[in-house]
């Protein structure tokens, strides 16, 4: 039984989901005009996209994508990734972050988190490595960027390829430096729950022009069409990989231009509200804020509190459900991939990241997005707080 239900009136009237897009006229009007362009598709906006999107984070090349889990795809192709090769990865994460190595045939091998920052430990990554692994895929999980430096040692090391999945972490940095321009490649996503969206779309930025074509090779069906294959004719084309259709349309890419420009003031609000749970909740029992390096300053996709179990009369369910009934719409990010049923099918087992399955049974993802306000983030912290007082021993 959970408190509005016991008769009281909920924290909030309506319910706040923990993510959600803004979008203004400034969108509507690039969009319309693109809807009146001659280009829907493999027009010019793609360009601009890309090359917006470099220049922000600093990298020489972006690939647009239709969404982040075929930029992944992508970006396993550009590595190589094929039969049998391992790629270290994360456990919290979106299953997408090891899918794309399934796709290629390759095999996702999860080595455990960080008790501090929930990101992976590269210490668990240099021990996990064999002589079949070939890429590593680290996830800047909730938008703090993990520690790029170690990763990219022991990389340089084995010699293998660092694809960073930055779904989360667009704008964020590490070390002073934004984050697109460190690793081999680098993904960001823009699914309305991110912090700019292009309604369905993903990205790889590269600094290298072996990966960009690559990429543009794999996203076109694995078509070249230059002119030094015109000999033929000026219709000639050939197909020369097993590429995709994984096009972005010049419709989400405009869209994607619009956004872009209010990218550092979306971000600002995701931290000022950030800092804002920090200071309430760092004063309540039962709840951890989040972990912050201080190598990395945090763009702030999701917030995350950890619950003190053994502190509260009932579980994380009851909680979860005392604050849903309250309308606010909590979340928990992630299940560890690998105990997906399919996952589990593939031979992985219970007890593989031990870290990354106690984490999960604590965790609590509240909203947080730049168009809540001011009434809105009141909300969850008068609901927080009714809800974990309520249920403390
Ligand atoms: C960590 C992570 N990786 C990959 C993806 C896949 O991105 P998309 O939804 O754009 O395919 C997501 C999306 O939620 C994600 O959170």
């Amino acid at each position: 039984m959970t408190l509005a239900i016991m008769g009281g009136k909920p924290v909030r009237d309506t319910f706040l989901s923990y993510g959600q897009q803004w979008i203004d006229e400034d969108d509507i009007q690039i969009v319309v005009n693109t809807l009146k362009s001659s280009f829907l598709t493999q027009g010019p906006m793609i360009r601009e996209f890309e090359q917006s999107i470099a220049k922000y984070v600093g990298a020489k090349h972006a690939v647009a994508f239709s969404n982040g889990t075929a930029a992944l795809h992508g970006a396993c192709f550009a590595a190589g990734i094929s039969d049998g090769d391992e790629v270290i990865t994360s456990p919290i994460t979106f299953a997408a972050s090891s899918n794309c190595v399934l796709y290629c045939g390759g095999k996702p091998v999860f080595t455990d988190i960080d008790q501090k920052t929930y990101n992976i430990d590269p210490l668990k990554v240099k021990e996990a490595i064999t002589e079949r692994t070939k890429a590593i895929i680290p996830v800047d999980f909730t938008g703090q960027p993990v520690d790029l430096d170690s990763i990219s040692s022991i990389a340089k090391e084995h010699n293998l390829v660092v694809i960073e999945d930055a779904a989360h972490s667009i704008g964020a940095s590490y070390k002073g430096v934004k984050i697109g321009s460190q690793a081999d490649m680098t993904m960001f996503s823009f699914h309305p729950v991110k912090h700019i969206t292009t309604a369905e779309g993903g990205i790889i930025v590269t600094n290298s022009d072996e990966y960009a074509e690559k990429l543009r090779l794999f996203r076109s069906h694995g078509i070249k069409n230059t002119d030094l294959l015109k000999e033929e004719g000026p219709w000639y084309y050939e197909m020369v990989a097993l590429g995709y259709n994984y096009r972005m349309t010049d419709i989400n890419a405009s869209l994607g231009i619009s956004q872009l420009n209010k990218l550092d003031y979306f971000i600002e609000k995701r931290r000022s509200i950030a800092a804002r749970y920090d200071n309430e909740f760092s004063k309540i029992s039962g709840v951890k804020t989040p972990y912050q390096s201080k190598d990395t300053n945090s763009s702030y996709h999701l917030y995350m509190l950890q619950l003190d179990l053994d502190k509260f009369k009932v579980g994380r369910r009851e909680i979860f459900e005392a604050l849903r009934a309250e309308n606010i719409g909590v979340h928990v990010h992630y299940l560890p991939v690998y105990l997906h049923p399919y996952y589990r099918e593939l031979g992985y087992e219970k007890g593989l990241c031990p870290i990354a399955e106690d984490w999960y049974e604590s965790a609590l993802t509240i909203p947080l997005f730049p168009k809540m306000s001011e009434t809105d983030v009141a909300s969850v912290i008068e609901a927080i707080s009714k809800v974990v007082k309520y249920y403390l021993k």
